[in-house]
Formats: C-alpha cells, sequence, structure tokens
C-alpha cells in the first residue's frame, strides 16, 4: 500500500508528515498540459482522478476474474464473488457497520436516495400530512426524490434555512422538528459551500423527536471519516467516483433493522428467494436491494479507493486539505470585488464571485490558463437563489492538490478578473 507519509518536516501552516508530491504520480491523469500549462485540477467535489491502485484494480478484474456473481459454479465465478463480497467488507468496516449486510451497491448517491425514498414511500411509513425535513443546502439529488415521494405520498417537503454566511439555521431546525417529521434528509457537507454541517448534534434532536435520519455523505466521504454507528443514523449515501473510484458505483448504508423492515423496490434477479408465476418470495439483505448484476468491478474498485484513502489517513487528508482551502481564501482575498461563499471552517469547496464579473466568464479564462473549476448553480439552483444569485466559481480540493495549485488558482484569477473588467 502506499503511503505518502515521509520524514516529519516543517511545513509552516501545513501539516507535517503529509506529502502530496509523493502522491501525484499516482494520478497519471495529473501529468498533462492543458492549454500549454499544467493542468491544476480544481473539480474535486464533481469527480475525483484515480490513482493506479483503482485502475489496476479495474484492469485486473477484467483481466484475470470477470465473471457473473452469486450464480456460476465456475472458478472465476468464484473469484469475482469473493473479490465483490470482500468490496463489501471493506466498505463495511470503512464505515464502521455493524454487518457489512447494510452495505447496499448502488449505481451512486443518487440511485441510493432514490431508493430510501421509494421504499418509504412504498411502505407507508410516510404518508398525507407527513413532513419530509431537507435543508437549503441540499444538491438536486437530495431534493427531487424526496419532491416525488411527497407528491406520492400527500406529504410535505419542509426546508431548513441558511444563514447569510451559509450556516443552517439551527433554531430554526428545531422549531422544524416540532412539526411531523418522518425522516431528515441533510447533507453533511455542502458540495457549493463548503458548509460542514453538525450532523452529530442534528441527528441527535431529530432522532429525539422520532424521526428517521439519511446522510448525503456524497461530498463528505472523501474528506471525514464516517462511523454510522457513532452516528446514530439510519441511512448514508455516498459515490465512489467522488473517493477516487470509478462512476456508477455507490452505497447505501441502511441499518439493518429499518431495512429489514421495509419492502424491495427494483424487482429482478438477485433480489429473489423463489420465483413463480404466481408469487415471488425476496431475498435477505443485502440481495434484496440489489436486482439485477450489479457493478462487480466498480465495487471491487472502490474498495481499492478506499484502501488507497485508509493507506494514507483521513486525519493526515483533512487537516491538510483544509489549510489547503484556507491558503486558497487568503490568496484570493485581495481581489477587489471578491465575495466568498460558506464559514471560514468549511471543507472540500471554496466557492466565490467577483463583482461585475459573471462566473462563467471567470471559470472559461481559467480553463484557458489550465486551471479546471466548476462554474454555475453546482446542481443547487434553490440555494443559489437563496444567496440571489445564478451560480458561483467552485474551487475544490482533494488530497493530490498543492500549495502551487492554490498558487495557480490566485494568479489565474486575478490575471482573468483583470482581463474581464
Ligand atoms: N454534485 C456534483 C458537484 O457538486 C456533480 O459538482
Amino acid at each position: 500500500m502506499f503511503h505518502p507519509a515521509g520524514d516529519p518536516a516543517d511545513t509552516g501552516n501545513f501539516p507535517a508528515m503529509f506529502q502530496p508530491d509523493l502522491l501525484i504520480p499516482e494520478f497519471p491523469i495529473l501529468d498533462q498540459m492543458i492549454q500549454g500549462r499544467p493542468l491544476v485540477y480544481l473539480d474535486n467535489a464533481a469527480t475525483t482522478q484515480k490513482p493506479m491502485a483503482v485502475l489496476l484494480a479495474s484492469r485486473h478484474y477484467y483481466e484475470a476474474i470477470n465473471s457473473n456473481i452469486h450464480r456460476g459454479t465456475h472458478h472465476l465465478a468464484r473469484l469475482a464473488t469473493e473479490a465483490f463480497e470482500n468490496a463489501r467488507n471493506t466498505v463495511a468496516s470503512h464505515l464502521n457497520a455493524a454487518t457489512p449486510d447494510e452495505v447496499i451497491f448502488t449505481s451512486g448517491t443518487t440511485d441510493a436516495i432514490n431508493l430510501v425514498a421509494n421504499i418509504l414511500s412504498l411502505s407507508g411509513r410516510i404518508g398525507p400530512g407527513d413532513e419530509v425535513l431537507i435543508s437549503t443546502l441540499e444538491h438536486h439529488s437530495n431534493i427531487v426524490p424526496w419532491q416525488m415521494l411527497c407528491e406520492r405520498a400527500g406529504a410535505v417537503l419542509k426546508v431548513i434555512p441558511c444563514h447569510d454566511d451559509g450556516r443552517l439555521d439551527q433554531a430554526a431546525f428545531l422549531t422544524l422538528l416540532e412539526g411531523r417529521v418522518k425522516i431528515l434528509a441533510l447533507t453533511w457537507i455542502s458540495n457549493s459551500f463548503g458548509t460542514v454541517n453538525p450532523v452529530a448534534e442534528m441527528t441527535a434532536a431529530a432522532k429525539a423527536a422520532g424521526a428517521l435520519v439519511m446522510l448525503d455523505a456524497a461530498q463528505a466521504a472523501a474528506h471525514q471519516r464516517i462511523d454510522v454507528q457513532a452516528l446514530g443514523i439510519d441511512f448514508l449515501a455516498f459515490s465512489g467516483h467522488k473517493i477516487y473510484a470509478p462512476t456508477g458505483i455507490g452505497v447505501l448504508w441502511g441499518r439493518a433493522e429499518i431495512l429489514n423492515s421495509l419492502p424491495p423496490w427494483r424487482g429482478g434477479g438477485e433480489m429473489i428467494k423463489e420465483v413463480t408465476f404466481e408469487k415471488t418470495t425476496y431475498n435477505e439483505l443485502p440481495f434484496k436491494y440489489e436486482a439485477g448484476t450489479p457493478n462487480i468491478e466498480g465495487a471491487i474498485a472502490l474498495a481499492a479507493a478506499i484502501d488507497f484513502v485508509n493507506g494514507i489517513g483521513l486525519s493526515m487528508i483533512q487537516p491538510y486539505e483544509q489549510a489547503l482551502i484556507r491558503a486558497a481564501a487568503e490568496a484570493l482575498a485581495d481581489i477587489p470585488g471578491i465575495r466568498f461563499y460558506g464559514p471560514a471552517d468549511r471543507a472540500g469547496a471554496l466557492s466565490f464571485n467577483v463583482e461585475g464579473v459573471h462566473h462563467y466568464d471567470l471559470g472559461t479564462l481559467l480553463d484557458q490558463m489550465g486551471v479546471a473549476v466548476r462554474t454555475g448553480h453546482h446542481c443547487c439552483q434553490p440555494l443559489m437563489a437563496r444567496f440571489g444569485i445564478t451560480g458561483t466559481v467552485r474551487a475544490s480540493f482533494a488530497l493530490y492538490n498543492t500549495e502551487s495549485d492554490v498558487a495557480a488558482l490566485a494568479a489565474a484569477t486575478a490575471k482573468a478578473v483583470s482581463m474581464l473588467r
């Protein structure tokens, strides 16, 4: 396993023992020129790049053990099944799940949230007049499935407001919990502003009010240690591609007791025990929620990504990335008319606008200078509406970013702004 931690070194504001320079060669895509300049990749909240360990895991699967799982009696089927179930074990221990059966492989966060919304709706657990509570910070994946559920069930969608600094209004949250809230569906880290929600406290309050809690950990997974038992939540979703794994694989973790009490959703092979034309009986967890052939290679590569991250340690990665974000905010602060969104202790992403400059134009010029950022509404149109904007420029960070990426972002932004004004 690759360990970037080297000799202790005094790195100023940056945590010692973390040497991103040793990590960069693990990500071959980073070694390229864009528009004649070295690539500076700062769009990690949209998707992260993949290390060799993940690329090799995907390649090994197809080169050596590709086969369908849980079905065949032949050698390759056994190897593929074993690798897939080992991947589930890796995810389970990474999340501190009580049992690997609580880990359902999905195609990503969106798929996992849709799954939960649909099984809650089918179960009748959420009915007319009941409330689903989300927050202003949610991206569309954690809004639309709940709106669809509310439409079907006659339930009401309630939204926790946020303050101007991008933090949720906790007093309003507690007041909202006095209603008929059946589930709180909350992002851990805002993909747009980098706000880190106090999820443990909010979960405790929601549980005390009798609600289920689902955390959207799409952004948190690459930046935070996750312990589903300590959090006391009921469901958690994340996507592989935001934690250095391929697209098309993700995880729904659900408490076994709850998932066992809920009906299946998608029907097909794998999720059944016995099928006759008259009646079908359903499989146990986790297979009950994994109809059809899953993304076998994706699950195996996700486990490789988790091993890669854990080989470095989130306790090393997290302070390093936060130091980078603080440095980026400091480096950009002198640009006249710049406004940052979200609180100062943000994680993952730094969002900003510059007065008199359209975020899209700024992003386009940054790209011409080799700096990849995301511009626009970041799939958070209601959040942008709350702030009276159409979008922001968002620089988002990963473990392979460096102080020189921050310097490149600041220099390119200053230059682009001077060209656009
Ligand atoms: N949710 C992804 C983002 O924030 C796509 O960019």
